[in-house]
């Protein structure tokens, strides 16, 4: 299968899932990531906000909030095409629906967080494989995000994607610009692709 058979097929499989089934692999995702050291000081994080069956990210990002992390989510740039800006998320935060129907903070510059200030960044996708190659929604979004990343440019950031089981495939055909995930969470492990 090609990238876009795979997709397909992978997103059917995860809207297949039941409610129940999505908020339960949310949880046990949750337990394995509080796991981490990285995680037990407060730090800055950067999230998503789930839409559609993705795993979903309510509940997560709230207990998170709730331990102390500073949370930032993406918006869409709005100067640089197809890239991603992470704005700090505040109890005062106004939200507003982007083009491509995901919720997104509105925009201030004082509450954006450099990449460079992120410890841990959660990353949603569609499938990983067994290299930790991914495969997001088809924009390249997170492969920009990332490009920095793993050019070594940001040795501090741990970027961990987060998935349900039934996205894992043997292998994904990988362009030149995909950046493979080091790690990904599933309800059934932690996925540590780095040796
Ligand atoms: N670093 C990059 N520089 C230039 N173009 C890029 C880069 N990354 C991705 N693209 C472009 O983005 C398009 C979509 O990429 P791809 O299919 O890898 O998306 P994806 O990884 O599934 O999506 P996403 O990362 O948004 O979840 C490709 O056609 C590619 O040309
Ligand atoms: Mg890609």
């Amino acid at each position: 299968m090609n990238r876009q058979q795979l997709r397909k097929s992978l997103l059917a499989q995860r809207q297949a899932l039941t409610a129940q089934q999505r908020e339960d692999a949310a949880v046990q995702v949750l337990a394995h990531l509080q796991q981490l050291p990285e995680l037990t000081q407060a730090c800055n994080l950067g999230s998503y906000h789930s839409v559609r069956a993705e795993l979903p990210t309510a509940q997560l990002n709230a207990a998170l909030q709730t331990q102390g992390h500073q949370l930032a989510l993406p918006v869409l740039h709005p100067v640089t095409p197809n890239h991603l800006l992470f704005l700090r998320i505040r109890e005062t935060t106004i939200w507003h629906t982007n083009s491509y129907g995901i919720p997104e903070p509105a925009l201030a510059c004082a509450d954006i967080l450099p990449l460079a200030q992120l410890q841990v960044l959660l990353v949603p996708l569609v499938g990983f494989d067994r290299q930790g190659n991914r495969l997001g929604m088809g924009g390249g979004f997170y492969d920009r995000t990332l490009a920095a990343w793993y050019a070594g440019q940001l040795p501090h950031l741990q970027p961990i994607g987060l998935a349900y089981d039934c996205q894992q495939v043997e292998r994904l055909p990988h362009a030149a610009w995909d950046v493979p995930l080091p790690r990904v969470i599933t309800p059934a492990k932690l996925w540590d692709f780095r040796n």
